[in-house]
């Protein structure tokens, strides 16, 4: 039987939402990761830092008794966020970055920024603190192809953003394409992306060949295969500006398989397995911890976890649905048979803080 034991991963951008969801979902990340960090795209958005540390309670409130599991908390980024709440995010240990959503770009981001260059004064303010800027790199421009909406995104604003600051740490997040993966490669240090697995394991015929399948209906949209075995390069490369990051973003199923379906893959079930998988297509599962464990601890300057967590190959099912709230959620590949199993961690270190 093969095992894997590694560092314990985290997840560098994670959707937990609230109320009777939260505590279905977060035992899932709990399980296998030591941190996440947390997505404020909440009804109605994260915006301040009293919200964080509010919502940040609550998911602590319902974590299993034992867990160490660390929420690292997020603000949204809205046209009316002032300088004070940079200042705050700072000063504020749980709170770790500001989230841009292009308004309108995905689920709950009409609060997002309408005009990002608008911002620019509060982006010197975030540079000057040091605060990461965690994007949502896409354009909204109804002209656009969804397709091409992260490359072009690169090309009008988040090209002339680097230029513009120098100093600003930036994560491009579940980058999607060639040219998402190639901008990162030659980004200045303080520039990274995340990678979900499922962008790692699937082009866009899994969502459009054969029947539409809601279930693999994300945003950024799934790319042509090229783009994904950019990606998949990428993510085995070793280089520390690719990191670890679900996206897992649970949506209940009569949402999801509806005639204008949310956007979303629940992944945070079986992530280290779906992850596993395809560096191991790849014939790289020992690049598995450097980018599952080591690079996005090194990029927000925490210290790597000490725990260890072990996978070993052995095939398992995925459930056809779990509970989340009153509602049936269906996981990413329900049904199906994956061939890692995350099968142990040591038991929990005390929660730091
Ligand atoms: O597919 C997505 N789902 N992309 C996002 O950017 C947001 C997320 C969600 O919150 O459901
Ligand atoms: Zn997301």
């Amino acid at each position: 039987m093969t095992q894997l034991t590694l560092t314990q991963p985290d997840d560098w951008h994670l959707h937990l939402r609230d109320g009777a969801a939260l505590r279905d979902v977060v035992v899932d990340s709990a399980r296998q990761f030591g941190r996440a960090i947390v997505m404020p795209n909440l009804k109605p958005p994260v915006t301040t830092v009293e919200d964080a540390l509010a919502y940040r309670q609550r998911i602590l409130a319902v974590l299993p008794e034992g867990s160490a599991f660390d929420p690292l908390m997020t603000l949204y980024l809205t046209d009316q966020t002032t300088a004070d709440e940079v200042r705050r995010v700072d000063d504020t240990a749980e709170t770790y970055a500001f989230k841009l959503y292009p308004a309108g770009a995905t689920t709950n981001s009409e609060a997002g920024v309408s005009q990002l260059e608008a911002l620019y004064p509060l982006l010197e303010v975030m540079e000057r603190h040091d605060v990461p800027l965690l994007v949502h790199g896409e354009v909204t421009d109804p002209g656009i192809d969804i397709f091409d909406r992260e490359k072009v995104f690169i090309e009008r604003h988040l090209s002339p953003l680097l230029e513009r600051f120098p100093c600003l740490r930036v994560v491009l997040e579940h980058i999607t394409t060639r040219e998402g993966a190639e901008f990162i490669l030659d980004s200045r240090s303080g520039v990274g992306a995340t990678i979900t697995a499922h962008h790692l394991l699937f082009n866009r015929n899994a969502l459009l060949a054969g029947g539409i399948r809601p279930h693999f209906y994300c945003l950024p949209i799934l790319k042509r295969e090229p783009h994904r075995q950019a990606l998949l390069k990428a993510a085995t490369s070793g280089n520390p500006k690719f990191f670890l990051g679900t996206d897992s973003a649970p949506h209940a199923r009569q949402q999801k398989e509806s005639a204008c379906g949310c956007a979303g893959c629940y992944t945070a079930h079986a992530a280290l397995e779906l992850y596993a998988t395809a560096f191991a297509s790849a014939g790289a599962i020992g690049q598995l911890e450097a980018f599952a464990s080591l690079h996005g601890a090194d990029f927000y300057r925490l210290p790597r976890n000490t725990r260890r967590i072990t996978l070993e190959q052995s095939p398992w099912d995925i459930p056809d649905w779990q509970r989340c709230g009153d509602e049936e959620l269906i996981p990413f590949l329900a049904g199906e048979t994956v061939q890692w199993r995350f099968i142990s961690a040591e038991s929990p270190a005390a929660r730091p803080g």
